[in-house]
């Protein structure tokens, strides 16, 4: 049984967390494979909005196993929090959540060294969601991390109190002012250390090859999109994990010829929280409106995002990169009212129209061109049905699909899991 993939086209904040949510059903695993809690899907149903940040978008559903796999960092404070808040939906956590020892520890020093390694950069800086994420990265690939498994070890404590220590020779390295109490801190990390022992750690590779043997469907599940990938995306503004399709065989021991489906979601326009390129960036009202319509507020920092049309140029990328079996376009309703929209399906660059992602797209390096189409007045939200949708929606979704030659299964016309169309 194949496993199939769901991943984020674009600078992440595409709706995955929903999308998982209504694919559930049809899974008997999901697995995280990537990131951490800088993350923040959000899921709607019953009136009831939850964000979660390291735990699978599919614990709501009671027959799904949810995995939080190897490539995936875990910040242990963060992870009781999302703990507690599930406490009310009365979910047996013991079985049906299961954590990868190979998965990295965030320590509370992490934390630290991300804010004093953004704050020593100024304006360079990438605009973190200063959970940790980039430090502890970097201690998984220089070979010095703790991982979920050391946690059944005697010793781990000397362990961390290692690490600690050196981390915190590296943020006086910084030289910058930073107001903490480690000791503080540090009781907490213990408490949530105890509760994220409490769950049950498995070696995940070999738990989802048996899952395999047996026939059951897995979905893994990606966190933040493709163009912020540590190789592929706008590099040095990116995370610090392989957010592409290549990430899941990675993150969770499963071998590429075993991947099925690789679900491809992608907002209507385009989104960015952070610094970095945004080539299609709106300063005007159009922008302003994207944003209080599709309420576009990180869902893990709080912080505005950017908004801007659709870029083609960098979905196709991201299609090709990670091999897009099949696309779904989320808040289209958000799209409503507007009279004409606009597609980018090149770059003018260094004096010549081109159509893929250059090494460099800073603004002063490429400006976009774009094709106008007509917009749509009707109010999206409450369709149920492809057949109803306004001719400029249509004319939309048609023009998309031949220019990324994948076709588009679902429309998301609002935040709720009903409010989900499939062609
Ligand atoms: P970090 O991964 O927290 O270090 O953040 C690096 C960059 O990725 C910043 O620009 C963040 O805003 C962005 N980022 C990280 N996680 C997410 C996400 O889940 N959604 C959108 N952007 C993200």
């Amino acid at each position: 049984m194949a496993v199939d993939l769901l991943l984020g086209l674009q600078w992440g904040d595409e709706g995955k967390g929903k999308i998982v949510d209504v694919l559930t059903k049809n899974y008997d695993i999901i697995a995280r494979f990537q990131g951490g809690p800088n993350a923040g899907h959000t899921l709607e149903f019953d009136g009831i909005k939850h964000v979660l940040h390291t735990i699978p978008s599919g614990i709501f559903h009671k027959n799904a196993i949810n995995i939080v796999g190897n490539g995936v960092v875990i910040d242990p404070v963060i992870f009781k929090k999302e703990l507690d808040n599930l406490e009310k939906f009365d979910i047996d956590l013991k079985s049906k959540l299961l954590i990868s020892r190979k998965a990295h520890l965030i320590l509370p020093t992490h934390r630290l060294l991300d804010a004093a390694s953004e704050t020593a950069k100024g304006k360079a800086k990438i605009g973190s969601t200063l959970k940790g994420i980039g430090p502890t990265y970097m201690d998984k690939t220089g070979r010095n991390g703790m991982r979920v498994g050391d946690l059944e070890m005697e010793g781990w404590k000397e362990k961390y109190r290692a690490l600690a220590d050196k981390h915190e020779a590296m943020i006086a390295f910084h030289g910058v002012e930073l107001q903490y109490d480690l000791k503080e801190l540090e009781a907490e990390f213990l408490t949530a250390v105890k509760t994220l022992k409490s769950l049950n750690f498995i070696d995940s590779e070999e738990y989802l090859f048996q899952a395999q043997k047996e026939g059951k469907k897995i979905l893994a599940e990606g966190a933040q999109g493709s163009l912020l990938d540590i190789d592929f995306g706008t590099y040095p503004f990116v995370t610090s994990s392989n957010t592409t399709a290549a990430g899941a065989c990675t993150g969770l021991g499963v071998a590429p010829n075993r991947i099925g489906e690789v679900f491809g979601i992608f907002k209507a326009y385009a989104t960015r929280v952070g610094s970095g390129p945004f080539p299609t960036e709106l300063f005007d009202e159009d922008g302003a409106t994207m944003g209080r319509i599709g309420n576009e507020f990180g869902a893990t920092t709080g912080r505005p995002r950017r908004c801007g049309w659709l870029d083609l140029v960098a979905l196709k990328y991201a299609v090709q990169v990670n091999g897009v079996t099949a696309l779904m376009m989320m808040k289209g309703d958000v799209l409503s009212g507007f009279e004409k929209l606009k597609v980018c399906t090149a770059y003018k660059y260094k004096g010549e129209k081109i159509s893929h992602l250059p090494y460099n797209i800073e603004s002063e390096n490429v400006t976009p061109i774009y094709t106008e189409m007509e917009g749509w007045a009707k109010d999206l939200t409450q369709l149920s049905a492809p057949d109803q949708f306004p001719q400029g929606l249509n004319a939309y979704i048609d023009f998309l699909e031949k220019e990324l030659e994948v076709p588009i299964k679902i429309v998301s016309v609002g935040p709720d899991r009903t409010q989900t169309i499939h062609r």
